[in-house]
């Protein structure tokens, strides 16, 4: 189950990565937003491609049960949220913890949030990159699966640094997508990450 909100390239990844044999296969897509290109990307791959807007919604509570209820129908084992823009509930959170993962467009813990590449360059960072995370109620604060670095360029600006660590999240997110299909990659009771069973 992969959630987007907009271009869908790390679903892409994902759906090329499934087209070469990889050991899971997506059940649907979920986008937040009608117009979210990865809804098409779905569709030519014969995907299930779903909206759920959040207009309309009183609250995140409502809007979550909804979301809730739509993934649950897909019974998925793992739930990826591929540049879904929405801030989760904590019992959103909860309901998958330990089977949801994200990624993060930047060297986690360094830079959660939003425009990461801009302030990444702001600082003065001489790297820079990406991370898969499994979800928890922190914003961009859960544990480690797998991160991507690279060497900031003396010439970077925003736009280019955000297309190299793009490219690096197509290589990272199916690979951990992979390890957890495989079970080999677990969130343990301690809270840690586990991959192969030793940390
Ligand atoms: C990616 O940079 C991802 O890390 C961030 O949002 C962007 C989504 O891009 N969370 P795409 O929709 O997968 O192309």
């Amino acid at each position: 189950m992969v959630l987007i909100s907009g271009s869908g390239s790390n679903l892409q990844a994902m759906i090329d990565a499934q087209n070469r044999g990889a050991p899971f296969r997506i059940a649907a897509v979920i986008s937040n937003r009608a117009d979210a290109f990865g809804l098409e990307r779905a569709r030519r791959h014969g995907i299930p491609a779903e909206v759920l807007s959040h207009a309309g919604y009183p609250d995140r509570d409502a809007y979550d049960a909804d979301l809730r209820a739509l993934i649950d129908g897909y019974a998925p084992g793992l739930v990826l949220l591929a540049g879904f823009m929405r801030i989760l509930t904590p019992g959103f959170v909860g309901r998958y913890q330990g089977r949801m993962l994200n990624i993060h467009p930047s060297l986690l813990p360094k830079f959660r949030g939003l425009h990461t590449h801009r302030r990444a360059l702001e600082a003065g960072e001489t790297e820079h990159g990406a991370s898969v995370h499994f979800v928890t109620a922190e914003l961009d604060g859960g544990p480690l699966v797998i991160q991507a670095r690279i060497s900031i360029r003396p010439d970077e600006d925003a736009e280019s640094l955000a297309a190299r660590v793009l490219g690096y999240e197509h290589i990272i997110y199916p690979m951990a997508a992979d390890w957890f299909a495989q079970g080999r990659l677990r969130l343990g009771e301690d809270g840690l990450p586990y991959l192969d069973g030793s940390r």
